[in-house]
């Protein structure tokens, strides 16, 4: 059992990797910026300690002893802190103090689709993170995910929202773009495997579930479990920017940015069908069997 950091184990993803890491029998410390987030894990056995991931005294202090180090820290849009700074410094600060402090490894949680393309900032700030932790010197080994599907949370929120506003239901551009959705428990378990696994160090692996599938089937998917009847409206995501730029000027939360709808129309597929077998020997479930007995409520 190793001695393990995890950055990002608030977020949506991280409170699964939080779990399985303790379930997996490592001895684990977060650092996170609010600790009262972090207090379930507390109480199973986590060190707790509080600091910014990109404040580089906080995360040396957090990486002193430790084995190896795991991040999910990421943001998609510019508020309150910028994408460059959060998913392109962020790992190089990581890489730099990790290294310095003594970790064997990093694993970076990224995903697919991060590109050098200027059309599209959240992957653009992806990429350089990944490139920037290479950079690091610390052995490294970078998780590109699809989708993560669960309970709660993630894509469920733009769903609950978007189905919820207007007469009709908005599929942004022709909802062909392809996706292969992997659950949140599968993903977090692939992220507990890849600690300290040596074959993927220095590697960019590209992971998702056992299917390939629409955007349109996903939402599909939860518009059948929620009985929601409303039709369906496709409109060119071209349409849909001029508005979504005025959103982002005035809501603190709107909807969807431009940059999101932009990449909403890129497909969002893994090295295979078989991905998570060829990485780790195991299968990932299906989610088209899974969401309409999960999705049926709304989970607070
Ligand atoms: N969700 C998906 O479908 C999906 C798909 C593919 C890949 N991924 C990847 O999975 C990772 C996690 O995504 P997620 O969906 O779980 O996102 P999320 O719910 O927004 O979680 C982001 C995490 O990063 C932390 N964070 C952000 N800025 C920070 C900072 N400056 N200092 C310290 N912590 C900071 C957040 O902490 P606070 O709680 O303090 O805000 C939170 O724990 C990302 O790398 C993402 O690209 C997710």
């Amino acid at each position: 059992m190793a001695r393990v950091l995890l950055l990002g184990s608030t977020g949506f993803f991280g409170r699964a990797v939080t779990h399985k890491i303790l379930d997996a029998g490592h001895q684990l410390r977060v650092l996170v910026r609010d600790p009262m987030k972090a207090a379930a894990y507390k109480v199973r056995g986590a060190q707790v300690m509080t600091g910014d991931a990109l404040n580089p005294a906080a995360v040396n202090q957090a990486c002193q002893g430790v084995e190896h180090v795991v991040s999910l820290v990421a943001v998609r849009r510019n508020k309150p802190q910028s994408m460059f700074e959060v998913n392109a410094d962020g790992p190089r600060v990581l890489g730099q103090v990790a290294k310095a402090a003594g970790a064997k490894s990093v694993v970076l949680v990224s995903a697919i689709g991060a590109r050098l393309d200027q059309k599209y900032k959240y992957l653009t700030s992806r990429w350089m993170g990944e490139q920037e932790l290479a950079k690091s010197g610390i052995p490294g080994t970078v998780l590109r995910f699809s989708l993560v599907l669960a309970e709660d949370g993630g894509i469920l929120d733009f769903f609950q929202r978007t189905s919820a506003f207007g007469p009709f239901v908005i599929i942004p551009g022709d909802g062909k773009t392809q996706m292969q959705p992997i659950l949140r428990e599968d993903a977090a378990r692939c992220v507990v495997e890849a600690i300290g696994k040596a074959d993927l160090l220095g590697k960019i692996v590209e992971l998702g579930g056992p299917e390939v599938v629409t955007s349109e089937t996903i939402y599909d998917w939860f518009l059948k479990a929620r009985g929601i009847k409303k039709p369906k409206l496709h409109v060119p995501a071209q349409l849909l920017t001029p508005g979504a730029a005025f959103m982002e000027l005035v809501q603190v939360d709107p909807i969807a940015t431009p940059d999101e709808i932009a990449s909403t129309q890129l497909p969002n597929i893994a090295d295979g069908l078989d991905s998570v077998t060829a990485h780790f020997g195991w299968r990932p479930s299906a989610p088209s069997t899974w969401v309409s007995e999960h999705w049926k409520k709304r989970i607070k």
